[in-house]
Protein backbone atom coordinates (compact mmCIF):
# COMPACT_ATOMS: atom_id res chain seq x y z
CA UNK A 1 0.00 0.00 0.00
CA UNK A 2 1.30 3.84 -0.92
CA UNK A 3 2.11 6.00 2.05
CA UNK A 4 0.55 9.42 3.25
CA UNK A 5 -0.95 9.94 6.37
CA UNK A 6 -4.41 11.93 7.98
CA UNK A 7 -2.46 14.91 9.18
CA UNK A 8 -5.60 16.12 10.13
CA UNK A 9 -9.76 16.04 10.35
CA UNK A 10 -12.69 18.60 10.77
CA UNK A 11 -16.71 18.28 10.71
CA UNK A 12 -18.88 20.97 10.79
CA UNK A 13 -22.83 20.34 11.10
CA UNK A 14 -25.70 23.16 10.34
CA UNK A 15 -27.12 24.50 13.61
CA UNK A 16 -30.70 23.79 13.36
CA UNK A 17 -31.69 20.68 15.05
CA UNK A 18 -34.56 18.64 14.28
CA UNK A 19 -35.89 16.09 17.22
CA UNK A 20 -37.83 13.13 16.42
CA UNK A 21 -40.48 14.19 18.58
CA UNK A 22 -40.85 17.29 16.14
CA UNK A 23 -40.74 15.09 13.17
CA UNK A 24 -44.04 13.45 14.13
CA UNK A 25 -45.79 16.99 14.23
CA UNK A 26 -44.94 17.19 10.30
CA UNK A 27 -45.72 13.33 9.89
CA UNK A 28 -47.36 9.86 10.79
CA UNK A 29 -44.28 9.05 12.98
CA UNK A 30 -43.07 8.89 17.27
CA UNK A 31 -39.76 9.38 18.70
CA UNK A 32 -40.23 5.52 19.77
CA UNK A 33 -40.30 3.97 16.25
CA UNK A 34 -37.36 6.00 14.96
CA UNK A 35 -35.09 5.60 18.59
CA UNK A 36 -35.36 1.56 18.03
CA UNK A 37 -35.42 0.82 14.50
CA UNK A 38 -32.91 3.21 13.84
CA UNK A 39 -31.18 4.80 16.65
CA UNK A 40 -31.70 8.29 15.77
CA UNK A 41 -32.73 10.94 18.27
CA UNK A 42 -32.41 14.22 16.35
CA UNK A 43 -30.80 15.31 13.03
CA UNK A 44 -29.30 18.60 11.63
CA UNK A 45 -31.06 20.41 8.85
CA UNK A 46 -29.47 23.04 6.86
CA UNK A 47 -31.45 26.23 5.97
CA UNK A 48 -29.39 28.23 3.73
CA UNK A 49 -26.01 26.74 3.30
CA UNK A 50 -25.82 24.33 0.58
CA UNK A 51 -23.39 21.16 0.15
CA UNK A 52 -20.56 23.54 -0.82
CA UNK A 53 -21.07 25.65 1.96
CA UNK A 54 -20.60 22.87 4.46
CA UNK A 55 -17.71 21.70 2.84
CA UNK A 56 -15.54 24.86 2.33
CA UNK A 57 -16.72 25.40 6.60
CA UNK A 58 -14.65 21.58 6.81
CA UNK A 59 -11.86 23.38 4.33
CA UNK A 60 -11.04 26.01 6.27
CA UNK A 61 -10.77 24.17 9.55
CA UNK A 62 -8.37 22.10 7.91
CA UNK A 63 -6.07 24.66 6.29
CA UNK A 64 -6.77 26.18 9.77
CA UNK A 65 -5.49 23.34 12.05
CA UNK A 66 -2.62 22.13 8.75
CA UNK A 67 -1.37 25.64 8.59
CA UNK A 68 -1.86 24.95 5.18
CA UNK A 69 -0.75 27.74 2.79
CA UNK A 70 -4.28 27.44 0.70
CA UNK A 71 -2.40 27.34 -2.84
CA UNK A 72 -0.05 24.46 -1.50
CA UNK A 73 -3.30 21.70 -1.83
CA UNK A 74 -2.67 19.94 -4.74
CA UNK A 75 -6.25 18.09 -4.69
CA UNK A 76 -9.56 18.50 -3.09
CA UNK A 77 -12.32 15.20 -3.80
CA UNK A 78 -15.68 15.88 -2.30
CA UNK A 79 -17.81 13.17 -1.94
CA UNK A 80 -21.60 13.37 -2.38
CA UNK A 81 -24.51 12.36 -3.42
CA UNK A 82 -26.15 16.39 -2.66
CA UNK A 83 -24.26 18.03 -4.81
CA UNK A 84 -25.24 21.85 -5.28
CA UNK A 85 -25.25 21.65 -9.45
CA UNK A 86 -24.49 19.26 -12.18
CA UNK A 87 -21.72 21.38 -12.71
CA UNK A 88 -19.50 23.24 -11.70
CA UNK A 89 -18.52 20.15 -8.97
CA UNK A 90 -18.72 20.96 -5.20
CA UNK A 91 -15.03 20.63 -5.12
CA UNK A 92 -14.31 22.69 -7.39
CA UNK A 93 -16.88 25.41 -5.84
CA UNK A 94 -14.21 24.59 -2.66
CA UNK A 95 -11.45 25.24 -4.26
CA UNK A 96 -12.47 28.44 -5.72
CA UNK A 97 -13.95 29.85 -2.52
CA UNK A 98 -10.87 29.02 -0.63
CA UNK A 99 -8.21 29.88 -2.79
CA UNK A 100 -6.60 26.68 -3.33
CA UNK A 101 -5.74 27.70 -6.99
CA UNK A 102 -3.71 25.17 -7.89
CA UNK A 103 -5.49 22.11 -6.76
CA UNK A 104 -7.45 19.52 -8.95
CA UNK A 105 -10.71 19.50 -7.99
CA UNK A 106 -13.50 16.38 -8.52
CA UNK A 107 -16.42 15.29 -7.12
CA UNK A 108 -17.34 11.06 -6.17
CA UNK A 109 -20.07 9.85 -6.42
CA UNK A 110 -20.55 6.42 -4.41
CA UNK A 111 -23.69 7.98 -2.03
CA UNK A 112 -22.78 6.33 1.65
CA UNK A 113 -19.52 4.95 0.58
CA UNK A 114 -18.38 7.90 -0.85
CA UNK A 115 -15.95 9.03 1.52
CA UNK A 116 -13.73 6.00 1.20
CA UNK A 117 -14.09 6.13 -2.48
CA UNK A 118 -12.67 9.34 -2.43
CA UNK A 119 -10.08 8.74 0.14
CA UNK A 120 -8.76 5.67 -2.40
CA UNK A 121 -9.00 7.71 -5.38
CA UNK A 122 -6.92 10.82 -3.27
CA UNK A 123 -4.36 7.71 -2.45
CA UNK A 124 -3.65 6.81 -6.35
CA UNK A 125 -3.40 10.11 -7.39
CA UNK A 126 -0.61 10.97 -4.67
CA UNK A 127 1.33 7.62 -4.98
CA UNK A 128 0.75 7.85 -8.94
CA UNK A 129 1.56 11.89 -9.20
CA UNK A 130 3.82 14.76 -7.86
CA UNK A 131 0.97 15.43 -5.70
CA UNK A 132 1.37 15.52 -2.36
CA UNK A 133 -1.22 17.36 -0.26
CA UNK A 134 -4.64 16.21 -0.47
CA UNK A 135 -7.96 17.78 0.92
CA UNK A 136 -11.11 14.75 0.95
CA UNK A 137 -13.95 15.80 2.40
CA UNK A 138 -17.76 14.02 2.48
CA UNK A 139 -20.53 16.61 2.44
CA UNK A 140 -24.43 16.31 1.80
CA UNK A 141 -27.99 18.64 2.02
CA UNK A 142 -29.78 15.17 2.15
CA UNK A 143 -32.33 17.30 3.68
CA UNK A 144 -33.02 18.73 -0.05
CA UNK A 145 -33.72 15.17 -2.03
CA UNK A 146 -35.56 13.95 0.52
CA UNK A 147 -39.47 13.59 0.35
CA UNK A 148 -40.79 15.25 4.07
CA UNK A 149 -44.28 13.45 2.87
CA UNK A 150 -42.79 10.11 3.03
CA UNK A 151 -42.09 8.75 6.75
CA UNK A 152 -39.49 6.02 5.50
CA UNK A 153 -37.25 7.99 3.96
CA UNK A 154 -37.76 11.49 5.96
CA UNK A 155 -36.92 10.68 9.67
CA UNK A 156 -33.57 9.20 8.87
CA UNK A 157 -31.09 11.86 7.28
CA UNK A 158 -29.39 14.71 8.40
CA UNK A 159 -27.28 17.58 7.17
CA UNK A 160 -22.95 17.55 7.60
CA UNK A 161 -20.07 17.60 6.20
CA UNK A 162 -16.54 15.91 7.81
CA UNK A 163 -13.09 15.90 5.95
CA UNK A 164 -9.46 15.08 6.61
CA UNK A 165 -6.42 16.60 5.15
CA UNK A 166 -3.94 14.26 3.96
CA UNK A 167 0.10 14.30 2.85
CA UNK A 168 2.37 11.80 1.30
CA UNK A 169 4.09 10.51 4.14
CA UNK A 170 6.81 7.55 4.94
CA UNK A 171 4.81 6.15 7.86
CA UNK A 172 2.61 3.84 6.18
CA UNK A 173 -0.82 4.63 7.35
CA UNK A 174 -3.54 2.68 4.66
CA UNK A 175 -3.01 -0.72 5.32
CA UNK A 176 -5.57 -2.60 3.47
CA UNK A 177 -8.88 -1.76 1.22
CA UNK A 178 -11.47 -3.18 -0.20
CA UNK A 179 -14.04 -2.00 -2.62
CA UNK A 180 -17.07 -3.25 -3.97
CA UNK A 181 -20.09 -1.93 -6.39
CA UNK A 182 -23.73 -3.91 -6.78
CA UNK A 183 -25.21 -2.00 -9.79
CA UNK A 184 -27.74 -5.08 -10.30
CA UNK A 185 -28.75 -3.71 -6.73
CA UNK A 186 -28.74 0.06 -7.74
CA UNK A 187 -32.79 0.30 -7.85
CA UNK A 188 -33.02 -0.46 -3.94
CA UNK A 189 -31.43 3.20 -3.13
CA UNK A 190 -32.15 6.14 -5.58
CA UNK A 191 -32.09 9.80 -5.60
CA UNK A 192 -32.94 12.54 -8.20
CA UNK A 193 -33.29 10.31 -11.00
CA UNK A 194 -33.86 12.66 -14.36
CA UNK A 195 -36.42 11.86 -16.81
CA UNK A 196 -35.67 12.48 -20.63
CA UNK A 197 -38.99 13.99 -21.38
CA UNK A 198 -40.18 11.78 -24.51
CA UNK A 199 -41.02 14.56 -26.39
CA UNK A 200 -39.19 17.46 -28.12
CA UNK A 201 -38.78 20.13 -27.37
CA UNK A 202 -39.11 18.98 -23.92
CA UNK A 203 -39.49 20.54 -20.26
CA UNK A 204 -36.32 20.86 -18.31
CA UNK A 205 -35.80 17.96 -16.41
CA UNK A 206 -36.74 17.56 -12.59
CA UNK A 207 -35.08 15.50 -10.62
CA UNK A 208 -36.90 12.57 -8.37
CA UNK A 209 -36.52 12.92 -4.76
CA UNK A 210 -34.72 9.74 -2.67
CA UNK A 211 -36.66 6.35 -2.60
CA UNK A 212 -34.92 3.26 -0.57
CA UNK A 213 -36.08 -0.39 -0.02
CA UNK A 214 -35.11 -0.36 3.72
CA UNK A 215 -35.79 -3.71 4.10
CA UNK A 216 -33.23 -4.90 1.31
CA UNK A 217 -30.37 -2.13 2.15
CA UNK A 218 -30.69 -3.48 5.75
CA UNK A 219 -30.42 -7.13 4.54
CA UNK A 220 -27.37 -6.07 1.87
CA UNK A 221 -25.49 -3.99 4.58
CA UNK A 222 -25.70 -6.36 7.36
CA UNK A 223 -24.40 -9.36 4.74
CA UNK A 224 -21.95 -7.14 2.75
CA UNK A 225 -20.15 -4.82 5.40
CA UNK A 226 -18.74 -7.51 7.50
CA UNK A 227 -17.57 -9.32 4.47
CA UNK A 228 -15.73 -5.88 2.92
CA UNK A 229 -14.15 -5.18 6.21
CA UNK A 230 -12.92 -8.92 6.56
CA UNK A 231 -11.61 -8.29 3.03
CA UNK A 232 -10.02 -5.32 3.97
CA UNK A 233 -8.12 -6.86 7.66
CA UNK A 234 -7.18 -9.66 5.36
CA UNK A 235 -5.17 -7.14 2.71
CA UNK A 236 -3.95 -5.60 5.48
CA UNK A 237 -2.77 -9.00 7.22
CA UNK A 238 -4.31 -7.97 10.41
CA UNK A 239 -6.91 -9.47 12.83
CA UNK A 240 -10.09 -7.97 14.13
CA UNK A 241 -8.67 -8.30 17.96
CA UNK A 242 -5.93 -6.28 16.59
CA UNK A 243 -8.11 -3.47 15.62
CA UNK A 244 -8.68 -0.81 18.02
CA UNK A 245 -12.33 1.05 16.72
CA UNK A 246 -14.39 0.14 14.26
CA UNK A 247 -16.18 3.42 12.45
CA UNK A 248 -18.90 2.52 10.33
CA UNK A 249 -20.99 4.28 8.09
CA UNK A 250 -23.68 5.37 10.49
CA UNK A 251 -27.07 4.02 8.79
CA UNK A 252 -28.65 2.57 11.56
CA UNK A 253 -27.40 1.66 15.05
CA UNK A 254 -28.78 -2.16 14.40
CA UNK A 255 -26.81 -2.71 11.81
CA UNK A 256 -23.82 -1.50 13.23
CA UNK A 257 -24.67 -4.25 16.15
CA UNK A 258 -25.41 -6.79 13.42
CA UNK A 259 -21.72 -6.09 11.98
CA UNK A 260 -20.27 -5.77 15.68
CA UNK A 261 -21.65 -9.31 15.76
CA UNK A 262 -20.54 -11.02 12.75
CA UNK A 263 -17.42 -9.89 13.70
CA UNK A 264 -17.38 -11.51 16.68
CA UNK A 265 -15.86 -8.10 18.49
CA UNK A 266 -17.52 -6.33 21.54
CA UNK A 267 -19.55 -3.38 20.21
CA UNK A 268 -17.62 -0.70 21.95
CA UNK A 269 -15.18 -1.09 19.54
CA UNK A 270 -18.17 0.64 17.49
CA UNK A 271 -18.31 4.30 18.44
CA UNK A 272 -21.93 5.51 17.44
CA UNK A 273 -23.23 8.97 17.15
CA UNK A 274 -26.10 8.46 14.55
CA UNK A 275 -28.26 9.82 17.35
CA UNK A 276 -26.94 13.56 17.32
CA UNK A 277 -27.35 13.44 13.32
CA UNK A 278 -29.14 10.91 11.49
CA UNK A 279 -27.69 9.40 8.33
CA UNK A 280 -25.65 11.61 6.91
CA UNK A 281 -24.48 9.88 3.52
CA UNK A 282 -20.94 10.56 2.83
CA UNK A 283 -19.94 12.84 5.67
CA UNK A 284 -20.78 10.08 8.87
CA UNK A 285 -17.31 8.73 8.71
CA UNK A 286 -15.50 11.70 8.46
CA UNK A 287 -17.62 13.29 10.95
CA UNK A 288 -17.22 10.31 13.34
CA UNK A 289 -13.07 9.72 12.89
CA UNK A 290 -13.17 14.01 13.43
CA UNK A 291 -15.21 13.54 17.00
CA UNK A 292 -12.59 10.32 17.79
CA UNK A 293 -9.88 12.12 17.31
CA UNK A 294 -10.96 15.05 19.42
CA UNK A 295 -12.51 12.87 22.09
CA UNK A 296 -9.28 10.41 22.30
CA UNK A 297 -10.42 7.24 21.26
CA UNK A 298 -8.39 7.46 17.61
CA UNK A 299 -4.93 8.66 18.77
CA UNK A 300 -1.75 8.32 16.62
CA UNK A 301 -0.92 4.71 16.02
CA UNK A 302 -4.43 3.63 16.85
CA UNK A 303 -5.26 1.25 14.22
CA UNK A 304 -8.85 1.96 12.41
CA UNK A 305 -10.82 0.27 10.31
CA UNK A 306 -13.05 3.02 8.08
CA UNK A 307 -16.40 1.09 6.03
CA UNK A 308 -19.17 2.61 4.69
CA UNK A 309 -22.00 1.30 2.18
CA UNK A 310 -24.81 2.99 0.58
CA UNK A 311 -26.47 3.74 -3.01
CA UNK A 312 -25.34 1.66 -5.96
CA UNK A 313 -25.21 -0.42 -3.92
CA UNK A 314 -22.17 0.39 -3.23
CA UNK A 315 -19.65 -0.84 -0.22
CA UNK A 316 -15.94 0.16 0.85
CA UNK A 317 -13.68 -0.58 3.97
CA UNK A 318 -10.55 0.87 4.80
CA UNK A 319 -7.55 -0.09 7.69
CA UNK A 320 -5.60 2.75 8.27
CA UNK A 321 -3.20 3.47 10.97
CA UNK A 322 -4.14 6.53 12.20
N1 LIG B 1 -42.63 5.99 11.56
C1 LIG B 1 -43.54 5.07 11.89
N2 LIG B 1 -43.76 3.96 11.16
C2 LIG B 1 -43.01 3.80 10.06
C3 LIG B 1 -42.04 4.74 9.65
C4 LIG B 1 -41.86 5.87 10.45
N3 LIG B 1 -40.95 6.83 10.18
N4 LIG B 1 -41.46 4.30 8.52
C5 LIG B 1 -42.03 3.12 8.22
N5 LIG B 1 -42.99 2.83 9.13
C6 LIG B 1 -43.84 1.66 9.19
C7 LIG B 1 -43.99 0.99 7.86
O1 LIG B 1 -45.02 1.60 7.11
C8 LIG B 1 -44.32 -0.43 8.27
O2 LIG B 1 -45.70 -0.50 8.59
P1 LIG B 1 -46.59 -1.73 8.10
O3 LIG B 1 -45.94 -2.94 8.73
O4 LIG B 1 -47.93 -1.39 8.61
O5 LIG B 1 -46.45 -1.74 6.61
C9 LIG B 1 -43.54 -0.64 9.55
O6 LIG B 1 -43.22 0.68 10.03
C10 LIG B 1 -42.26 -1.43 9.36
O7 LIG B 1 -41.56 -0.88 8.23
P2 LIG B 1 -40.23 -1.51 7.73
O8 LIG B 1 -39.78 -0.73 6.54
O9 LIG B 1 -40.38 -2.97 7.61
O10 LIG B 1 -39.28 -1.20 8.98
P3 LIG B 1 -37.85 -1.75 9.29
O11 LIG B 1 -37.85 -2.42 10.59
O12 LIG B 1 -37.26 -2.48 8.12
O13 LIG B 1 -37.04 -0.40 9.49
C11 LIG B 1 -35.52 1.03 8.28
C12 LIG B 1 -36.94 0.52 8.42
C13 LIG B 1 -35.16 1.78 9.54
C14 LIG B 1 -35.45 1.96 7.08
C15 LIG B 1 -34.56 -0.16 8.11
O14 LIG B 1 -35.05 -1.03 7.12
C16 LIG B 1 -33.18 0.28 7.71
O15 LIG B 1 -32.48 0.91 8.47
N6 LIG B 1 -32.73 -0.12 6.52
C17 LIG B 1 -31.41 0.23 6.06
C18 LIG B 1 -31.41 1.61 5.55
C19 LIG B 1 -30.00 2.05 5.29
O16 LIG B 1 -29.07 1.57 5.89
N7 LIG B 1 -29.84 2.95 4.41
C20 LIG B 1 -28.51 3.42 4.20
C21 LIG B 1 -28.37 3.80 2.91
S1 LIG B 1 -27.28 5.07 2.97
C22 LIG B 1 -27.18 5.85 1.46
O17 LIG B 1 -26.53 5.37 0.55
C23 LIG B 1 -27.83 7.16 1.41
Amino acid sequence: MDNWKIVSTAGYVPPLVKTNDQLSELMDTSDEWIKTRTGISERHISLKENTSDLAVKVGQKLLKQTNWEPESVDLVIVATMSPDSYTPSTAAIVQGKLGMTKALAFDVSAACSGFIYALTVANGLLASTNKSRAVVIGSEVLSKIIDWNDRRTAVLFGDGAGGVAIEKSSEHHLMGMDLATFGNLGDKLVAGQTTVGGSFPKPVTSLAPFQMNGREVYRFATHEVPRSIQAAMDSAQVTADQVDLFLLHQANARIIAQVAKRLNQPITKFPINIDRYGNTSAASEPILLDECVRNGQVHRGSLVVLAGFGGGLTTGAMVIKY
